[in-house]
Formats: structure tokens, C-alpha cells, sequence
């Protein structure tokens, strides 16, 4: 049976959970990406670009498999040459495979990288929760000391002040080292020996496979079954209570804005010592714009020497959302930006060698060169809202003239098209 043009449409559709990013979004897109490049490479970091899919076992044992997103979220498959792969579900177990396999520990340490793309995790589809987003990471491998840990806090902060971002948060936790963490974890299982007929179904699981995961359930009754849990922090060997010192001292100094959430565990395994999220108030609740921390055991684990490290990751389909709903104008409206209409078979021809005169000199043109309707061509200008519109017609081709209407006036003036370039540049202020 052929199908209906309805149920045609209700199948043109991008994956469940998957969006596109439109070209009316780019220009957030763009300017977040200027501002996290920029200040990624003023505080020395390198731009890294790693594979999309990795082999599966690097998410496996990296992440860890009691985690959600390597027990229920990757996208994995099997390949026609037999390799079980997976599409990166996160950026950092892929940059710690790079740094291992092309010897970056003879490099002078840290080694800083900073890397943009597409994630890919199997949620539940909802607001701000996608299957496919995009991820700005930064990460710091090969040093140990507390300053790493704020400096890789400190340039997120700056990415979202110089977006202008006035409510960030970072909720931040110390959940120590291996061994100081095994003694927290039998505080935990001798807390909720007696309370875990009471817990969640998902918690009744993290007790006995991943306990340390029962301090961030959001259920209520498990939230309520928590409460008089003893800190983690309390837990702390001494190492790891003055690294945590040390950063909270930085920070202080730094005056960024944090709150201690001795709750604050992460859903990923890899994570020693200090732990954060950075969030926002989003509509009526806080949403995370990123996290990140130390994973001090990530490089050995996936088979490199033993190497410190700690990292962040922003969720830049988030930001951009809320970006856009802090400012009512969209950043960067291109000053240099023209649209040419042209009227008539000459005027066409030459509209191709204006525009490239005129792109050599920074100025970037619109035009709708299969269009021959003046008032048609004029509206599309109103539309993308230029400031100028050059009109080139048979007289003025023949002319060697062209015509400039300010946009907003109506004024118009006839140049020569030898002089164009400076002319428009002086009304852009382009000078
Ligand atoms: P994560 O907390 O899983 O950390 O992700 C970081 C950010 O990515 C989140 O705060 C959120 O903004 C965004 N995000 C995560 N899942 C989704 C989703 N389904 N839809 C939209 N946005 C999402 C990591 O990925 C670690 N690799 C961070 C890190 C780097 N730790 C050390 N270095």
C-alpha cells in the first residue's frame, strides 16, 4: 500500500532524540566556540581531534561498566572486519587512548588538549537531554597538583563569563583516592545494610555494584534515606584532604563562585579526588552545563604509565539554550554584511565578480542570483536583516554604476563600482 503524505512527513524525521542545528543557531554556535578556542589556547591548551567511535572495551573499562552509560546508553555495533566498536559516548577515555598511543608522556608534562564534537548517549529523550549532543572538553594529563585542578575550573568559569553567563555555580566534592575511598565505601554499605529494602530499584543494584552512586539519586526516598550519611570529606586520607584544601583555597583567592555538595559523586568511574559540576538555574530547576575532575587512574588503566590527570567537559547544546534565552539579539550580527540584488542577464554575470571583489575585502554577500523581481530581491534583503543593499541593474552595469540603499532610510546613492569597496566600508565603519 502507498503510504499517505502524512504518514510520509511523520517519518521524515531526524533519530529519536537527535536535533539539527539550524543556521538561524549557528551565530550562538559560533561565537561559544570562538570564546571556549580562544581562551582554551591563551591558557595553553592544544586542540585534539580523535575518532568519533573508539573501540568499545575503552569505554568499557574506561567509564566503567557499572555505569549507566556504558551498562544502558552506548551506541555500539560490530563492524564488517569483526571489531566491536562504539560511538564516543564522551570525550575523555578517546583523549587518554591518544595520549597513550602516540607517547605523549615524553612530551613536556601536562599535556593540555581541548576538543569540540558530537556525543552519543542511548537517554531518554527530554528537554536538554539528547541522544546525539555536542561536547567543549579540556583536559590536562601528566600533573598532579591542585592548581591543574583550578585552572581547568577557572577557564570554564571564563568561557561563561565572557558569554555572559551571571548565574554559575560549581557544586564540587572531593570522592578522594582508591584507598581513602574504600574505607568511605564500608561507611556506606554499614549505613544502608539496614535501609536498602527501603531504597529505589536502581539503588537496591549501586549497593551492591556501585555503592558510592546512592549519594545522587534523585528520588525523594532515597534522598530522605541519606540524610545523617557521614561526608565523604570526613573520609579523606591526608593527601587527598589538602589537595581538596589547596583547590578551595584557589578558588577562594579566584572568587569563583562554588557550593561543597558532599553528594556530588559522578556518573562516570574513572574519578579521583576532586569532583564538580557547573550548574545554572534553567526555567524552574538547575540544569548542568558541565563537569568534570581528576581521574588520577585512567591513563594506567587503559594501559599507559601511571600518569595524574583531570578535565572538564561543557555540554554546549545546553549552553547554547540558554544562551540564547539570556540575550534577545543573536552575538555577532555580521556588521560586514551585504545583500546584492541585480537585475537583468549582464548585471547576473557580473554580480559573481563583485561578489568576489567584495569578499576579498572582508565584506560577505548575499544575494538570490536565479532572481530577477527587484521587490522580490528586497524583501529577502529586509529578511536577513542587512544594513546595505546594492542594486545593479542594465543601466548601471552598463553604466559601470551600482546603487547603495541604506536599508533602514531608504536613502539611496549611485558609486561607481571601482569605488564600491571603500564606499561601503565607510558606511559599514568597516574603517
Ligand atoms: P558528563 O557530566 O557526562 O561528563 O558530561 C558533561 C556535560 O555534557 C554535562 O554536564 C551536560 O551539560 C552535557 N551532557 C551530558 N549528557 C548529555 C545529554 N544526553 N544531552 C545533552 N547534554 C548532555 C563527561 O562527559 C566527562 N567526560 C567530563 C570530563 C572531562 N571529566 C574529565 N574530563
Amino acid at each position: 500500500m502507498p503510504k499517505t503524505t502524512k504518514e510520509i512527513k511523520r517519518n521524515v524525521q531526524a533519530p529519536k532524540g537527535m536535533h539539527d542545528i539550524l543556521p538561524r543557531d549557528i551565530p550562538w554556535w559560533r561565537k561559544f566556540e570562538t570564546v571556549a578556542n580562544d581562551l582554551a589556547e591563551a591558557y595553553g591548551f592544544r586542540k585534539i581531534i580523535t575518532p568519533i567511535t573508539e573501540e568499545t572495551d575503552i569505554f568499557s573499562r574506561g567509564v566503567g561498566l557499572e555505569t549507566d552509560i556504558v551498562n544502558k546508553e552506548m551506541y555500539s555495533f560490530k563492524t564488517k572486519g569483526g571489531d566491536f566498536l562504539t560511538l564516543r559516548p564522551e570525550g575523555t577515555a578517546g583523549v587518554v587512548r591518544a595520549y597513550i598511543e602516540n607517547n605523549m608522556s615524553t612530551w613536556p608534562q601536562p599535556v593540555k588538549l581541548y576538543y569540540c564534537g558530537p556525543m552519543f548517549r542511548h537517554e531518554n529523550p527530554q528537554k536538554d537531554r539528547y541522544r546525539q549532543f555536542f561536547q567543549f572538553g579540556l583536559e590536562a594529563i601528566g600533573d598532579p597538583s591542585p592548581v591543574i585542578d583550578v585552572e581547568i575550573i577557572w577557564v570554564s568559569y571564563l568561557i561563561f563569563n565572557s558569554l555572559g553567563f551571571k548565574d554559575i555555580n560549581f557544586e564540587i566534592n572531593s570522592i578522594g583516592c582508591p584507598a581513602c575511598r574504600a574505607d568511605y565505601l564500608k561507611i556506606i554499605k554499614s549505613f544502608y545494610k539496614t535501609k536498602q529494602n527501603k531504597l529505589c530499584s536502581v539503588c537496591k543494584e549501586r549497593f551492591k555494584t556501585n555503592p558510592l552512586r546512592l549519594l545522587d539519586c534523585k528520588e525523594a526516598k532515597c534522598q530522605e534515606l541519606r540524610q545523617g550519611l557521614p561526608s565523604m570529606l570526613d573520609s579523606l586520607c591526608p593527601e587527598c584532604h589538602d589537595h581538596f584544601h589547596q583547590v578551595l583555597d584557589m578558588l577562594d583567592y579566584l572568587q569563583v563562585p562554588y557550593t561543597l555538595n558532599p553528594y556530588l559523586v559522578r556518573g562516570l568511574d574513572y574519578y579521583t579526588k576532586t569532583v564538580f559540576e557547573i550548574k545554572t538555574i534553567s526555567g524552574d530547576s538547575a540544569i548542568s552545563l558541565g563537569g568534570g575532575g581528576r581521574y588520577d587512574g585512567l591513563v594506567k588503566l587503559l594501559g599507559g604509565s601511571s600518569q595524574p590527570a583531570v578535565g572538564v567537559a561543557l555540554g554546549i547544546d545546553r549552553i547554547i539554550s540558554v544562551f540564547q534565552a539570556l540575550h534577545d539579539k543573536e552575538p555577532n550580527i555580521k556588521k560586514n554584511r551585504v545583500y546584492l540584488v541585480q537585475i537583468g542577464e549582464a548585471a547576473k554575470k557580473r554580480a559573481f565578480l563583485l561578489t568576489e571583489d567584495l569578499r576579498k575585502s572582508g565584506i560577505s554577500v548575499y544575494s538570490s542570483l536565479s532572481k530577477d523581481s527587484l521587490r522580490n530581491q528586497l524583501k529577502t534583503a529586509d529578511r536577513e536583516k542587512v544594513k546595505l543593499a546594492l542594486i545593479l541593474g542594465q543601466e548601471e552595469e552598463r553604466e559601470g554604476t551600482i546603487i547603495i540603499r541604506d536599508m533602514e532610510s531608504g536613502i539611496q546613492e549611485v558609486v561607481m563600482q571601482d569605488k564600491l569597496v571603500p564606499s561601503i566600508k565607510k558606511k559599514l565603519a568597516l574603517e
